[in-house]
């Protein structure tokens, strides 16, 4: 698998995911990776710039968002920035995509970009539709047409959507429907950059390469599971953002729910892009839509209040700059979820995710059940709880097992011990940032760690469940907790019924 020779076009070049992430990924990738030579990076944007203002922003960037260790040195810097290229136009303007059509004709022609077009939609959702439609009148939905390079037809163009990825469903609906008027769907690259993190990938890995686990990993032995996306961030400078969507939208509806179809799905049939994602989707259209009721009984949703974090004294959620005082969005949610199909059948799931607690975790917990009979008396078991696995996403990377031991010594004293494995112990090697592993991906065609248009549909469904209940509500179901604390007491609760607890990281 050798990567073609492309023009890669991002919209919304000059704004903060193509500053922070995606520049910086480009640059990498061209340096450490085998991005083609003759790949071409095209900013389609607003702002009156030219080539060389452009290249000098971008390095700008490149400079200050590129870990310290991976910075181009200046002959990497000036290859890189002569490969960037600026078309400037509003994006409802036809003009500005015939220009970027010549443009991008010129560079297959000159460059050796080969009629192959990556666009990157790194825009505001809102302007989406109209990027697509406008692509799609100027014909730039096909590969470019170049003769006698030897390409033989199999020049392609791809499309990349960043999240969010629609409101609710009905807005990914049309979304799905304005991408499908213009791209067929095995040119859409629906990005959740969990699915780009390895440990998330390695989920997949240790259940279907390992023939030790797969055999307990249902209802039979598993007593429950347990995902929790925990950061010490509160939303900074993104209430503007923030304030529209909320935890349940922002964190469950993608990167908990990929989570949870790579921890729950059947083993897929092969390793590539389709088996895969039919079984991610039937894992979620075994989640019956919760009921008004189960809303209430089993979904918590909660804001923080002024706290702590690590020593500091951080502001309440509706303090921060950009909130308005009556705001109803939830930084925090626990929810619990059953899948009914015949692995999982009354196993609760229980997932949450919340902004300013105490430390930023990903983590999945599998819990097995008791030992059927026990041997021990109750006071030689006090240190020992049943096993349970644990898949620790971020930071601290590794995987972890819980199981019982006895204590050195002449009484029968057990405890639990952890039986593990880190990957920064085990590979000695930092793992590649998300983005680069899914860029390099869609430049190779390889849709597996994207979300195909089911998913996100079916997602859609079960978050709409919650939130169109959440709308009936009277703002005080919206519980506290302060800054720094994991979660309201609620959340708690929610395990505690059923003679359960959380596992904190
Ligand atoms: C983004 C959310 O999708 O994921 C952010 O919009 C969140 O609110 C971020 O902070 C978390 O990503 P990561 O990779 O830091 O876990």
């Amino acid at each position: 698998h050798m990567p073609q020779p492309c023009a890669i076009v991002i919209f919304g070049a000059t704004g903060d995911l193509a500053q922070r992430k995606i520049l910086p990924t480009l640059a990498h990738l061209m340096h450490d990776h085998p991005l083609p030579q003759s790949f071409r990076i095209v900013a389609f944007a607003r702002r009156p710039l030219d080539d060389e203002k452009w290249r000098t922003m971008a390095l700008a960037s490149i400079n200050e968002y590129m870990a310290p260790d991976d910075r181009l040195d200046e002959q990497a810097q000036q290859q890189f920035a002569s490969r960037l290229f600026y078309c400037r136009s509003n994006f409802d303007d036809p003009e500005g995509y015939q220009r970027l059509k010549q443009l991008l004709e010129k560079l297959d022609h000159e460059q050796g970009t080969e009629g192959n077009r990556l666009y990157y939609l790194a825009t505001p959702p809102d302007t989406d539709s109209e990027i697509i439609a406008h692509l799609g009148a100027a014909g730039l939905n096909h590969a470019g047409q170049v003769s006698g390079n030897g390409n033989h037809g199999k020049s392609w163009a791809r499309i990349i959507v960043e999240k969010p990825f629609g409101h609710d469903l009905s807005s990914a609906q049309r979304l799905n429907r304005d991408l499908g008027r213009v791209f067929r769907e095995n040119q859409i690259y629906r990005i959740d950059h969990y699915m780009g993190k390895e440990t998330v990938q390695n989920i997949m890995a240790f259940r279907f390469s390992n023939g030790i686990f797969e055999p307990l990993w249902n209802q039979r032995y598993v007593d429950h599971v347990q995902i929790t996306v925990a950061e010490s961030l509160g939303i900074g400078t993104r209430a503007e953002f923030y304030e529209g969507e909320g935890a349940i939208r922002d964190i469950v509806q993608n990167h908990i729910m990929q989570v949870l179809c790579l921890t729950a799905m059947e083993p897929p049939v092969a390793f590539d892009a389709d088996a895969i994602r039919d079984e991610k989707v039937k894992v979620l259209r075994a989640i019956d839509p919760f009921t008004a009721d189960e809303v209430k009984r089993n979904v918590v949703r909660a804001q923080y209040v002024a706290g702590e974090i690590d020593g500091e004294q951080v502001v309440g959620y509706k303090q921060e700059q950009g909130v308005a005082l009556d705001s109803t969005t939830e930084t925090f949610v626990a929810l619990k979820l059953f899948i009914e199909n015949w692995r999982w059948e009354d196993v609760p799931f229980y997932i949450r995710t919340g902004k300013h607690l105490p430390k930023r975790s990903t983590e999945v917990t599998i819990q097995f059940k008791r030992v059927p009979h026990q041997l021990y008396r109750p006071s030689e078991t006090k240190g020992l709880v049943p096993n349970r696995l644990t898949m620790r996403i971020q930071p601290d990377e590794g995987i972890s097992l819980k199981i019982g031991a006895k204590i050195p010594g002449a009484a029968s004293q057990l405890s639990s011990v952890d039986m593990s494995f880190s990957y920064n112990e085990a590979f000695g090697i930092e793992s590649p940032e998300a983005y680069e592993r899914l860029i390099a991906d869609c430049i190779l065609g390889d849709s597996t760690l994207f979300i195909r248009r089911d998913e996100i549909e079916a997602s859609w469904r079960i978050i709409d469940s919650i939130t169109k209940t959440w709308q009936r509500l009277p703002a005080s179901t919206i519980h506290t907790y302060r800054a720094g604390t994991w979660g309201p007491a609620e959340a708690d609760e929610l395990l505690e019924r059923d003679g359960r607890s959380w596992d904190n990281p």
